[in-house]
């Protein structure tokens, strides 16, 4: 394992032939239950074929750990925070938060897939109560193409001001313009004041835009079509991969009132040293935020 960590590999991307995909589910099937006779089994670990970010169970649990560290050490998370991941998946992170969170703090997960939410609500909430998970019928082209809901109106099911932290790791970066603009609004109006947010996305700058043009981006990161303001790497499925123009984002955040304080690069488009493969960006809600704009 690198410093730098994947948070967007999804095999369902490359999808294998019906009969490699029995070999494999039987292979991984062999490959759990030999953990679990020989006492290796980590209990907030999937079992591999719900593995479905990065490549392996030692990556999921040390991609889920590098997070938490990197929340705690440059983004202000504290161990008693009431904290949001939207766009949860199977608990990566939750697992490394659960070892990490006080339990008079709290954490509060949200995805629009079954499987992983189910897993989550399985293996994570028996052994830590103050972890729970929320499964939302959102429509995702790429993760839940039956979804009813649109992203772009769906109100998040919390209060106002209910959470200290927030973050998306690889959820926007699967999310087209008018999505993302809701979602944002609605991660603004959860934060109470003084509260932050972090979120990973492919930004589109001087930088990142001459590697592109230089073909010096890592492999699927091969941002080229156009859409309603944005670049994604697959025209007839924009949501397997989206970057957005740094200064788009930067409106965004603007006009939500939320106060970028930091911008750390990642390696996808080779920034050197990155500890992370996409961007990330912390933000801090204004305080005094709420005041005027009449919060429901
Ligand atoms: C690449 S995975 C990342 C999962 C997790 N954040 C992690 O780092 O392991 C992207 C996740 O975003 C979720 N997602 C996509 N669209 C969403 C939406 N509109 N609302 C909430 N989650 C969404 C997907 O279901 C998927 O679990």
């Amino acid at each position: 394992m690198t410093g730098t960590v994947d948070t967007s590999a999804y095999p369902a991307h490359r999808p294998a032939s019906p009969p490699l995909r029995v070999l494999r589910s039987l292979r991984d099937r062999a490959l759990d239950a030999r953990d679990t006779v020989l006492g290796r089994h980590d209990p907030l670990v999937p079992p591999r074929r719900l593995v479905l970010v990065g490549s392996s169970q030692d990556e999921f649990r040390a991609i889920g750990q590098q997070w938490v560290e990197t929340f705690a050490s440059q983004c202000g998370l504290g161990r008693f925070d009431r904290v949001l991941d939207i766009g949860c998946g199977i608990g990566r992170v939750a697992a490394g938060l659960a070892r990490y969170l006080d339990e008079l703090g709290s954490y509060e997960g949200m995805d629009v897939v079954p499987a992983g939410i189910e897993w989550c609500r399985r293996s994570i909430t028996p052994r830590y109560p103050n972890f729970r998970f929320q499964l939302s019928d959102v429509h995702n082209a790429e993760y839940n193409p039956t979804g009813r809901v649109h992203a772009s109106q769906y109100r998040f099911p919390w209060r106002d001001g209910e959470f200290d932290f927030v973050f998306l790791t690889s959820a926007f970066t699967h999310m087209l313009p008018r999505d993302v603009e809701n979602y944002l609004g609605e991660i603004a109006r959860v934060m109470r004041p003084g509260a932050r947010c972090v979120i990973t996305y492919f930004l589109l700058n001087d930088a990142s835009r001459a590697q592109l043009a230089r073909g010096e981006v890592q492999p699927g990161r091969e941002f080229r079509h156009e859409m309603d303001g944005c670049l994604a790497v697959h025209r007839d499925n924009p949501a397997i991969a989206v970057a957005y123009p740094e200064p788009v984002v930067h409106e965004l955040y603007e006009r939500h009132r939320l106060r970028i304080l930091k911008t750390h690069y990642g390696a996808w488009c080779g920034t050197p040293g990155a500890r992370h493969i996409q961007d990330y960006v912390v933000a801090e809600k204004r305080p005094g935020a709420d005041a005027g704009l009449g919060a429901a």
